[in-house]
């Protein structure tokens, strides 16, 4: 007899992390696979950032700064905040953990919009609370108006991917300002804007747009993906000093190692450089969209570091036709797959592979008569 883990962790769905392109590779017998199915950065980390990471390595025998108070200063310097609205951990899946630990009691309702983001389930059911999801709309974008129905006063939190993850809608700053006017205070509303520099500036900007007349809400971004971060996990989030102050009692010693402490104070300073490379990923995308609608499909509003194809009962033929052609993207079967923006080759390798298989003819005009 072993011991058994708590009711809540033994019905847990485990995080499906995306699929490496070595394991592809074994899978189906072939050579020279490429990953667009974790929404990484196609480049390495900048040299200047490189060798922070160098230099903070000499002293890895030494404990981090817990508090990290030199990359929140920075962080708040940036942002134009002050030092107490922010606070970082070990990437932004560090803090929706928290962020949970923090307002989810047993019983207690979380709100969000699905199809959305893998670990908001996976968290409410590991703190004991319960699920309320609202569907997206036809072009797979939140419905807030749904949502905000939804929310009672049983609700602590509700939790808003914007862009969201995987269908890379995203919502103006004057959507959400009207939905947060109809909620009530003590509900906390998390935005998580994982992939906020990808976004149209058009959009607005939570953290300048919204948080002075909602204290109730909690912003968290990330260094993983435009400043090409993900295998450091480091993300920081903006809100009220009491809410910072009170998910700061749930940060894990040490949680944000001093590599990535270093990582991110550089790339705070290669900031310029990292918007050259951000600048490309997004024409990157403007060219991958183009193809796309060119070959007929048709698919939501691109704000992020990834495309979504809505194709159904297809989806599982789909990604496995690429799969076997070497492109590893991520699948949601029954609903599309999600496909990451890469470098220029990877991008024309998936448009081609996409365009070689046979089952795209017979998808288009299925979209095409719908
Ligand atoms: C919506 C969303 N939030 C958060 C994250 C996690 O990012 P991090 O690497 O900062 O934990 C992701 C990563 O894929 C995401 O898609």
């Amino acid at each position: 007899m072993l011991p058994s883990p708590r009711p809540a962790v033994s019905l847990l769905p485990a995080y499906r992390p995306g699929k490496g392109a070595a394991q592809a590779e074994a899978e189906h017998g072939i050579t020279n696979a490429i990953k667009l199915a974790s929404n990484e950065n196609p480049d390495p980390p900048i040299d200047a950032i490189l060798a922070a990471i160098a230099h903070a390595a000499a002293g890895a025998h030494r404990y981090a700064d817990h508090r990290a108070t030199a990359v929140r200063e920075r962080i708040a310097e940036w942002l134009g905040v002050e030092r107490e609205h922010v606070t970082v951990g070990a990437g932004s899946v560090g803090l929706l953990q928290q962020l949970f630990l923090t307002y989810v009691d047993h019983g207690d309702e979380v709100v969000y919009p699905w199809r959305s983001f893998e670990v908001y389930p996976v968290y409410t059911r590991l703190m004991g609370g319960v699920e309320l999801t609202t569907p997206l709309t036809a072009a797979h974008a939140f419905d807030l108006d749904a949502l905000a129905a939804a929310v009672s006063e049983r609700t602590r939190m509700v939790v808003l991917a914007t862009p969201n993850n995987p269908t890379g809608t995203a919502l103006r700053t004057t959507e959400l300002r009207k939905f947060l006017d109809v909620i009530d205070p003590r509900t906390v509303v998390v935005i998580d804007e994982a992939y906020r520099e990808f976004v149209d500036p058009a959009f607005g900007d939570p953290v300048r747009d919204l948080l002075v007349d909602f204290p109730n809400v909690v912003v968290t971004r990330t260094f993983s993906k435009a400043h090409g971060l993900a295998g450091l996990r480091v993300g920081y989030a903006i809100a009220h000093p009491e809410l910072i102050a009170a998910i700061d009692k749930t940060l894990f010693p040490f949680a944000v190692n001093a590599l990535a402490q270093a990582a991110a104070i550089a790339a705070i300073d290669a900031r310029a450089e990292i918007a050259v490379r951000v600048a490309t990923i997004l024409s990157e995308r403007s060219r991958v969209v183009a193809a796309l609608h060119d070959a007929g499909w048709r698919i939501p509003d691109a704000q992020a570091n990834f495309v979504y194809l809505p194709l159904g009962a297809a989806t599982d033929d789909v990604y496995l036709a690429l799969e076997r052609r070497g492109v590893v993207t991520r699948p949601f079967t029954g609903e599309g797959i999600r496909v990451t923006i890469g470098s220029a080759t990877e991008n024309d390798r998936f448009l081609a592979t996409l365009h070689e298989t046979s089952w795209q003819a017979e998808h288009r005009s299925r979209i095409a008569q719908s």
